[in-house]
């Protein structure tokens, strides 16, 4: 049996602002996606089996290869999903459509049998399902017998990321990070880029409880931009400043000025209109602590926090009735699964 792992990811600059061209920067963390593949002698077939969800599927070859026609073909993301309905369950059609389209790129992948598990918490705005497509297309990718780039691989993660999130800008920074590892930054301008980590980041998540959709809290911002476009945009502007700072802190590994930069990020969010009660407790008791740096994470409108802190600090935030999870990052993404690269 081969296994692939995907870390999950977290923002730490830029959410919000990278959707106005701004620069984002987002971390692995060490909680990990991962497929498992085994041979299966079912009739030459392709099972892909979501154990979280007790849900499996047997798919031939030409049911992969019509998967990837209309997905190759579709209008949009929507009319996709949709005109699948009846025919595939669609938490498993994300998963068909990547094997799928490695099938219609002429490399036949064989009767095998794919398990996807995560152990990343869904819907916290880590990451589980970019981490999810990540490890699936690294582990199709060492099946298919015709050559890929790691462009192409992380292409195919981002088709199962996009069906997901029905959102053709789907897992633009989530499935790279996920796929590397270590610290990543985008913006639309200068894409995807590989960043320096100066030092050993101690990080910590902390839940702060139900969050509204990211599809909410981007329309929250977009009504502000439309109302007040200069206020907006400088608030754009500042996050992008911190984005530009910060990763130049990670670089030399001055974790105060990442922290104060994380600090800044989240006041720019506050303005935003994207944070929440919860969130602004859970940063403010960071900050009392002593932490070098706290701010949300993704969406927001409650959710996923994160801090920059030591075990002391982490215990302190503990004391205040937050649960403060240590994580690492992890500086192996799904690439390091990956056995031949062209
Ligand atoms: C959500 O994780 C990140 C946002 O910036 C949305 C996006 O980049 O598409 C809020």
């Amino acid at each position: 049996m081969a296994v692939v792992q995907a870390p999950g990811v977290i923002k730490l600059f830029g959410e919000h602002a990278v959707v106005y061209g701004r620069l984002s920067a987002a971390i692995a963390v060490s909680l990990y996606s991962s497929v498992s593949v085994d041979a299966n002698d079912n009739e030459g077939k392709v099972h892909i089996s979501l154990p979280d969800f007790s849900l499996e599927t047997v798919f031939s070859d030409a049911e992969l290869l019509d998967i990837a026609s209309e997905y190759s073909a579709r209008d949009s993301i929507n009319a996709y999903v949709d005109n699948f309905k009846r025919r595939v369950d669609s938490r498993l059609l994300p998963y068909a459509t990547i094997i799928g389209r490695y099938c219609a790129d002429g490399g036949s992948i064989g009767p095998k049998r794919f398990e996807i598990r995560s152990m990343i918490p869904v819907q916290k705005g880590l990451a589980s399902s970019a981490a999810c497509s990540v490890a699936l297309s690294v582990a199709a990718a060492n099946l298919y017998e015709g050559s890929y780039t790691e462009g192409e691989v992380i292409e195919r993660a981002l088709d199962g990321d996009r069906i997901i999130h029905r959102n053709e800008n789907a897992g633009r920074i989530d499935v790279p990070t996920s796929f590397y590892g270590g610290c990543i930054s985008y913006s639309k301008g200068s894409g995807v880029r590989r960043e320096e980590l100066g030092a050993g980041m101690d990080i910590a998540i902390v839940d702060t409880g139900p969050k509204k959709s990211t599809a909410e809290t981007v329309g929250i911002v977009s009504r502000l931009h439309e109302n007040d476009t200069p206020y907006a945009e400088r608030l754009f502007d500042s996050i992008d400043s911190c984005a530009r700072r910060g990763i130049e802190a990670i670089r030399v590994g001055d974790f105060d000025a990442v922290g104060k930069e994380m600090y800044a990020n989240h006041d720019a969010l506050v303005r935003l209109g994207v944070s929440s009660d919860g969130l602004d407790r859970l940063v403010s008791c960071a900050k009392a602590c002593g932490a070098y740096g706290a701010k949300l994470s993704g969406g927001g409108g409650g959710g996923m926090a994160i801090i920059l802190c030591n075990e002391e600090t982490c215990r302190c935030i503990r004391k205040e009735g937050f649960e403060c999870t240590p994580v690492s990052v992890s500086l192996r993404g799904g690439a390091a699964f990956l056995k031949g690269r062209v």
